[in-house]
């Protein structure tokens, strides 16, 4: 798991290999297994592999070109009728995009995570573009595919950000 953590990293060149259903399955499990406020799981995962749609995606998103690339993405959206709260909303949905992050690096596939909300334009092209109902906020995008690109590991220690017992 430690490993897992360190060895995460933004991936944004795609081999053309699709991805098993297998695969998929495990991330949305892993997604569903991320805390959530009240433990109300208000998510919904939308699984996009079609081409076209990851085409119009990558149009949409300011900063998500690596998607004509990518063989899948994965959706995460919030239940606004289940969690009323919003910014609880958003960080269940993001407790779960972690959770995808991390079971896709440990089954060696790369991923990198597409800001959604709180953009309203881009949540509001993302809802047009793929019909959400409207009680459906999308909160982040996951890019998902074998990497074409070599990462190091993170090597994130910054003790300047600790501060024990005291400010
Ligand atoms: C909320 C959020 C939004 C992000 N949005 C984008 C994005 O739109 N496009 C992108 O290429 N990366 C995006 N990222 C990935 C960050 O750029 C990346 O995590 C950061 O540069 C650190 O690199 P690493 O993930 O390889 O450690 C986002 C990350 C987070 C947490």
């Amino acid at each position: 798991m430690l490993k897992t953590i360190f060895r995460r990293r933004s991936i944004r060149k795609f081999k053309e290999v699709p991805l098993q259903e297998e695969e998929i399955s495990m991330m949305l499990k892993s997604a569903m297994a991320a805390p959530s406020a009240n433990n109300l799981k208000a998510w919904h995962f939308m699984v996009i592999d079609k081409r076209e749609l990851l085409d119009q995606l990558a149009e949409i998103h300011p900063y998500g070109k690596m998607l004509k690339q990518a063989p899948a993405a994965i959706l995460v959206c919030g239940d606004i009728q289940k969690q009323a709260v919003m910014g609880y909303l958003a960080l269940d949905c993001t407790a779960a995009t972690q959770n995808i992050l991390l079971a896709a690096t440990a089954m060696k596939i790369g991923s990198v995570w597409l800001g959604v909300y709180p953009r309203e334009q881009r949540m509001d092209a993302i809802s047009k573009q793929l019909k959400l109902p409207e009680h459906i906020r999308p909160i982040s995008l996951i890019a998902l595919g074998f990497a074409d690109e070599n990462k190091p590991a993170n090597n994130p220690w910054t003790p300047e950000v600790i501060h024990n017992n005291k400010w």
